[in-house]
């Protein structure tokens, strides 16, 4: 397990959506590095909060954003923003139940799900919205 590095072919092109996103990675490396450092439940349901709280702000702006711009591909999108925040709910909920393995599958499903939908799915919408 490591830290997430930014990488240029992370940028969307929207300046709005690539602050967010970034912000995003940082929320998500904070969360690696209680999960290394075995920090206890509150430290990380602190920085799971925060996460939940930026990304249900993200996911309206984008949504926001491409309802705006008449993105074809908005419903589908839509989509694999509340299949996200399903998978998340259920990982809280094995979370709770104590599954100390389940805090590094968190974060490594989190880090994954978040760069390839950055990747193949938040790439498809930089031509319908207008840089900022
Ligand atoms: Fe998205």
């Amino acid at each position: 397990m490591a830290l997430i590095q930014w990488r240029d072919s992370y940028f969307v092109g929207v300046a709005r959506f690539d602050k967010e996103h970034r912000r995003l990675v940082e929320l998500i490396n904070d969360m690696f590095i209680i999960v290394r450092d075995k920090g206890d439940s509150t430290a990380l349901n602190t920085v799971v909060q925060a996460l939940i709280e930026y990304t249900e702000y993200h996911f309206s702006s984008e949504e926001e954003a491409m309802e705006e711009a008449n993105y074809p591909d908005l419903v589908e999108h839509k989509q694999h923003h509340a299949d996200l925040k399903k998978k998340v709910t259920t990982f809280l909920e094995q979370i709770t139940a104590g599954g100390e393995e389940v805090r590094t599958e968190l974060y490594h499903f989190l880090r994954e799900w978040l760069i390839n939908h950055i990747v193949k799915e938040d790439k498809k919408y930089t031509e319908y919205l207008k840089p900022s």
